[in-house]
């Protein structure tokens, strides 16, 4: 299924996130990096599916999760033994966090796959359209989707001293999947975010991530291209890249999936989603 990914990288335009890229890490700018991803992401979080470029993602990036759901290695639950469990109890517990979680992507494609979901987000309003959309207490009466036991909270698990106290107790810990979807070309240090995010995972335990192959940079003279580019850290990743960064943080059994298809965004940026899943020793 693998195939080398790695075309090369053009120059990179911006100087602002040329440091991103390089993977150089400086705590000043990381704030103010997290800042700006936080400030996009509290303003793109009401319209993240509004525009028809971003339901066409949306709706492929669904169908690729579903096409390889036995691919990405997790014993997950079957829906149709568990529905009506005489004894709720015996069910077997599938976590997952669902790391960068936006207003649920991931979480809605695996949907009754797991019987646990834990969101973090750095914004508060994706964080807030998460919970308003898998939270039947809280969800309105248009909300079609089904509610599934999956609740986020705001956090930054991605630092370079310990993660904050309030994610340290079980609930945060022995996940069956940690994914990322879309959300590791947000991460100025990618191979901290990958230690960082497998310290969560139950030995055995699946990581998952789901990004862009490696792409060119679009020209940013409209508004919206750089608001959103400068909270790009990479430009997309290649195999070996992933392998490295994988291998790093204790993940075996790597495999990478490409969905040989492409997603337009703001359809214009042609890009190429991948998967990319690791084991934990
Ligand atoms: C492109 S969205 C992806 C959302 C969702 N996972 C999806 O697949 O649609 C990127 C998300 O990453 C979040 N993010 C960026 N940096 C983060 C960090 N360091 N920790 C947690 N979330 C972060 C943003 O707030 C935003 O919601």
């Amino acid at each position: 299924m693998a195939e080398d990914p790695s075309h090369s990288h053009l120059g990179d335009h911006n100087g602002a996130h040329a440091m991103h890229q390089s993977g150089h890490h400086d705590h000043h700018d990381d704030a103010a990096f997290l800042e700006t991803n936080r400030n996009h992401w509290n303003k793109f979080a009401a319209s993240y599916s509004s525009e028809p470029w971003q339901k066409d993602m949306l709706n492929k990036i669904n169908a690729f999760i579903y096409a390889n759901i036995n691919w990405i290695g997790v014993d997950f639950v079957d829906s149709a033994t568990t529905f009506e469990a005489t004894d709720p109890a015996q069910v077997r517990k599938v976590r997952v966090l669902d790391y960068a979680c936006g207003p649920g992507t991931i979480t809605y494609a695996l949907g009754s796959h797991a019987t646990e979901y834990v969101g973090i987000d750095l914004s508060e309003n994706m964080v807030q359209a998460y919970n308003l959309r898998f939270n039947p207490a809280i969800k309105d009466a248009n909300n079609e989707d089904e509610s599934l036991n999956a609740h986020a909270e705001i956090g930054n698990l991605l630092t370079t001293e310990e993660p904050p106290a309030a994610f340290s107790g079980p609930k945060y810990h022995d996940f069956d999947l940690v994914v990322v979807g879309l959300g590791f070309h947000h991460f100025s240090d990618v191979r901290l975010a990958a230690k960082r995010l497998v310290e969560r995972l139950r030995p055995g335990g699946v990581f998952l991530i789901l990004d862009f192959v490696t792409h060119a940079m679009e020209a940013e003279e409209h508004p919206d291209v750089k608001a959103s580019a400068n909270t790009v850290a990479h430009h997309g990743f290649s195999e070996q890249e992933l392998r490295e960064i994988f291998a790093e943080a204790g993940l075996k059994d790597f495999a990478l999936g490409r969905m040989g298809d492409e997603v337009y965004i703001r359809g214009k940026s042609k890009r190429e989603p991948f998967l990319a899943r690791g084991s934990k020793i």
